[in-house]
């Protein structure tokens, strides 16, 4: 079963027959909202909107450890695909770009980060040297190919805590660290996945400038990126679908 986390503009999957829904609960509290269970061709998927299908619920409040447990513990998923909203920060990134990043740096705060939460069993620390499965980032390569799209293939993902857009002295500052994308949801998430030992690999969908780059030197054109998000997301989709003909 492959799991599709949903970010801004993929709040359901078209290409899904649905065969049910499900409310799960865990120990961690309530998932964004119900698992949607059901096929993308021959495989099975669970898809879960990550802002809550009627999007209300900001990425700084988003419970991730409820989310990533609903999909691998409760409904038993083998691994983790996240589609989300990013904005561009390299020149190369822009608007209506598609990315499926390499690294990531987290400059989140404040969030429920962890599973190993508890004082009373040994201490863990996972391995997060890379921090998305290489082989699900090149099946997801590999099936924008066969959907005849372009995807940047490596990149930087900077995670920001959100819900406000940075400055533009932040973004500089982002991008002197290497960060190549700017999103508000990429992390906890990846090391979430990582801490139950499930691959897990990004698409994004570059909606917008970052602030201070391309058109957004002054301010972020907000009432542009609807548009540029319906169209990536719909690519989005296309390759979620390619993806799909080979199963996991
Ligand atoms: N910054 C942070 N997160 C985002 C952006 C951005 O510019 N665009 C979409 N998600």
């Amino acid at each position: 079963m492959l799991a599709v986390i949903g970010g801004s503009g993929l709040t359901q999957l078209s290409s899904l027959e649905v065969a049910r829904r499900e409310v799960v609960r865990t120990p961690y509290g309530e998932p964004s909202g119900m698992l949607t269970f059901g096929r993308v061709g021959k495989q099975e998927v669970v898809f879960l909107a990550r802002h809550g299908h009627g999007h209300t619920i900001p990425p700084h409040r988003v419970n991730y450890r409820a989310n990533v447990w609903a999909l691998i513990k409760g409904a038993g998923a083998q691994a983790i695909v996240s589609v989300a909203s990013v904005g561009g920060i390299r020149a190369d990134l822009a608007p209506g770009t598609l990315v499926v990043p390499h690294q990531i740096i987290d400059y989140t705060w404040g969030r429920a980060q962890t599973f190993f939460d508890v004082i009373d069993r040994p201490v863990v620390h996972v391995d997060f040297t890379e921090p998305y499965d290489e082989l699900l980032r090149q099946r997801l390569l590999c099936a924008a190919d066969r959907a005849g799209l372009t995807v940047a293939g490596r990149a930087v993902y900077g995670a920001t805590q959100g819900p406000r857009l940075e400055t533009a002295a932040e973004i500089e500052r982002m991008a002197r660290d290497g960060c190549d994308i700017v999103g508000m949801t990429g992390m906890p998430e990846a090391a979430l996945a990582r801490e139950l030992a499930t691959p897990y690999a990004a698409l994004c969908v570059v909606a917008n400038w970052a602030a201070g780059r391309g058109d957004a030197q002054h301010t972020i054109p907000l009432e542009t990126i609807e548009g540029v998000l319906q169209e990536g997301m719909a690519k989005a989709r296309r390759i979620i679908e390619h993806f799909c003909e080979e199963e996991l």
